[in-house]
């Protein structure tokens, strides 16, 4: 039988370089695997030792390098390894893993893509999308601490690629009214139309598409707005999500949009939180923006918190509750990690 270790030795995956404390061995009686495409400073790993180390589990989580290419026969081996229980994919296998995985939770069906893999039982691969279920909590916990509710909130989505279909489905599940606007109007109605039909909501409602033109019009009454497009981050750092981009990337083109986006700023109401999930050292400039206009605002980081938490649950929720440790409490050890 095949372990994971043979996928090392043979070069198919690599351990991460990053974060420094991520093991260098699989020495532990089990383990999570996160799977990365480049090294970068995730901080999965330490989020998720801190709790096997608190509440004393002999679980290791190992993050590691691979090519999303040979995911059928790291699968194969991640069946067979009995020490395999789970783990995270990351970008680039996220959509490629749904290809090759036995079972899915269903909303990750419909969003095609997922972030965690668990083990069955059966020894089968079970596919699951905890991403927008981290924001979606997120933006509920700012609600909560103003004594509201999401149910029934207005949130207004920019966006509808792969990061926006996970964010609406688990929006839409917790209520939320949702406006999803696009430059591409199509994929913005093809994502309603799922979020509907999965719901029931035909006639409701619920989710409703516009192209990027309606943006000034739907923000005056958000109660919520958030980015989940790439405007922000990547070669379009430079731009607001308020506003329409024109490329190429320069100093005019730049300044156009976000003097563009300013003026939207300006109209949104003053209770509105608004997010980004792009997560980076700096905040994005509709963060930015939001933040000197006063607004609340949500960076990406408690959204990758929450993920964390829930994948964490998904697997250990039958030892953590008998030990009687609660989802806040690994949430708290969670988030101090991430912050170490
Ligand atoms: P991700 O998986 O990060 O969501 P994606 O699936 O490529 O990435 O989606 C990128 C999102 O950013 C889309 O909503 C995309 O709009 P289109 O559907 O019209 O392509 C949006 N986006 C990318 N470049 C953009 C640009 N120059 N102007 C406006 N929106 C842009």
């Amino acid at each position: 039988m095949k372990t994971v270790e043979d996928l090392v030795v043979k070069g198919t995956l690599k351990f991460a370089r990053e974060p420094k404390d991520n093991p260098d061995n699989l020495d532990s009686s089990n383990y999570v695997i996160p799977l990365i495409e480049h090294d970068y400073p995730a901080k999965t790993p330490v989020m998720w030792n801190a709790v096997y180390n608190n509440l004393g589990l002999p679980t290791r989580n190992i993050m590691l390098v691979g090519n999303p290419g040979n995911l059928p026969d790291i699968f194969d081996i991640f069946r067979q390894d009995l020490k395999y229980l789970g783990g995270g994919a990351g970008v680039g296998f996220k959509d490629e893993a749904v290809r090759y995985l036995d079972e899915f939770e269903p909303i990750a069906k419909e969003i095609g893509a997922i972030n965690f893999i668990l083990k069955t039982n059966e020894g089968k691969l079970k596919g699951f999308n905890t991403d927008g279920i981290g924001y979606a909590q997120s933006l509920e916990e700012v609600f909560d601490q103003r004594k509201q509710v999401l149910r029934g909130k207005k949130v207004v989505v920019l966006g509808a690629g792969g990061a926006s279909n996970a964010v609406a489905f688990a929006l839409a599940e917790r209520g939320a009214k949702l406006v999803i606007l696009n430059r591409t109007i199509e994929k913005a109605e093809n994502l309603v139309s799922k979020i509907n039909n999965y719901f029931n909501l035909i006639n409701d409602d619920q989710a409703r598409f516009g192209s990027e033109d309606a943006i000034v019009e739907e923000v005056r009454d958000a109660e919520a707005i958030v980015n989940v497009s790439t405007k922000g981050s990547g070669e379009l750092a430079g731009y607001s999500a308020l506003a329409p981009v024109n490329l190429p990337s320069n100093e005019e083109n730049i300044r156009k949009n976000l003097s563009q986006a300013l003026e939207v700023i300006k109209t949104i109401p003053e209770h509105a939180i608004i997010s980004d999930i792009v997560l980076g050292k700096e905040l994005t400039p509709l963060l930015k923006s939001a933040k000197e206009a006063g607004f609340e605002i949500l960076d990406g980081i408690p959204m990758v918190i929450n993920q964390g938490v829930e994948a964490f649950w998904l697997l250990h929720q039958k030892e953590l509750m008998e030990k009687g440790i609660s989802k806040d409490e690994v949430a708290e050890i969670m988030r101090k990690a991430a912050r170490s």
